[in-house]
């Protein structure tokens, strides 16, 4: 008989499941289920790693310090602001951790991140949703939600799996509306990709006040995620919580030389950068042709609604693609069974999604 007991909400937790990478049977896969960097890494990038083999029997240095300062120097910020995380995952359940407990609330958008669920239960915390508008985070809605309990709100700007977001002006105002006992995370994972003069990533209002904090990843445009490197951008106050409560070797001594390369290849962000734009209009204008629907987007993804008609739906295209080597991501655990999610990944790759989906139509 086992005694032990986990604390309260920890079993309530929906394991998060990443990305599918494989298909049994068939060698080379297209794996666009995860938003990964469509490029990979930049070769500097992979220089820098590899210039580490020699050198991991050493423990890394526990500030991260070069790696926060090219930071502080790339986006002109204060060096001490900066805390870095492995994966910004590790800095979203932090900020949980750090403010959040038994029966307070953490606020976020229906459609947000499921992360930040798994961050509230493990903290006995609970999530609390709030409705969007045409998929997108709604000020409005959120601001109604917050009650005396509420100690966090997140928001993912631009928002996965949606690839909505939302302008500078309505971060602006929730920002300004949101009770000061509220801390607002902006969850910017997929900022380096937006084009939209309107948006901001969040810095702005991090220096605007002390209950702003941006979180922001090596995993998308740096095409880094197996790193596992984020950093977050918060007040001097909870950059100190954050500190205290991390681990003291988070980052690895290989993730921060390889970050601090990958933050100064500036050519290297904005091919990927362009890269992106392209084939997601690209890919947009062709499931537009293929009759499916497309929530726009600004990240480095799409979601596509397919009909409710059984042989036409989400999940036959899913295995269909599946069965020609493409892995999207369903959305079940989003709550959205009609929709498959896809990220914009190579050229080659992009036409082989478009082709398989034409020819899953013919078939049908
Ligand atoms: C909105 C959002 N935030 C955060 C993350 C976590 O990224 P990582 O932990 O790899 O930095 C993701 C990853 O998919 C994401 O989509």
């Amino acid at each position: 008989m086992i005694s032990l007991k986990p604390r309260q909400g920890i079993l309530n937790i929906t394991p998060y499941i990443g990305g599918k990478h494989n298909i049994a049977g068939i060698d080379r896969v297209i794996k666009l289920s995860s938003n990964e960097g469509a490029l990979g890494p930049s070769p500097k990038v992979i220089t820098a790693y590899q210039s580490m083999s020699d050198k991991i029997h050493r423990y890394p240095d526990g500030q991260a310090l070069i790696l926060r300062q090219a930071l502080a120097v790339r986006h002109g910020l204060n060096v001490e602001q900066i805390v870095c995380g492995a994966g910004s995952d590790e800095l979203l359940q932090l900020l949980v951790r750090g403010y959040a407990g038994y029966g307070d609330e953490v606020l976020y958008s229906r459609y947000g991140f499921l992360i930040y669920a798994i961050a509230a239960k493990a903290n006995g915390a609970n999530p609390i949703l709030a409705d969007e508008v045409n998929f997108t985070s709604s000020v409005d809605h959120l601001l109604a939600s917050v009650t005396k309990r509420t100690r966090i709100l997140f928001i993912a700007n631009p928002n996965n799996p949606t690839g909505t977001y939302l302008p500078m002006l309505e971060m602006k105002r929730l920002r300004a509306e949101l009770p000061s006992h509220v801390l607002l995370v902006i969850d910017s994972a997929y900022a380096e990709f937006v084009e939209q003069k309107d948006y901001n990533s969040g810095v702005d209002l991090v220096d605007a006040g002390d209950n702003v904090v941006m979180t922001r990843t090596f995993s998308k445009i740096y095409g880094m995620s197996g790193l596992r490197l984020g950093w977050a951008y918060c007040p001097l106050v909870i950059a100190d919580v954050l500190n205290r409560i991390r681990s003291p070797f988070n980052i690895s001594s290989t993730a921060i030389v390889a970050g601090k390369v990958a933050i100064e290849d500036i050519n290297f962000v904005n091919l990927a950068k362009r890269h992106n734009s392209y084939w997601r209009d690209w890919l947009v204008s062709k499931l537009i042709c293929l009759d499916l629907e497309v929530i726009p987007s600004v990240a480095n993804f799409v979601l596509v609604r397919f009909p409710t008609t059984f042989g036409y739906d989400a999940t036959a295209a899913d295995i269909f693609l599946q069965s020609n080597g493409i892995i999207v991501r369903t959305m079940e655990s989003y709550g959205l069974p009609n929709y498959l999610r896809i990220t914009i990944g190579r050229d080659y790759e992009m036409q082989k999604v478009i082709s398989t989906l034409s020819e899953f139509q013919r078939h049908k």
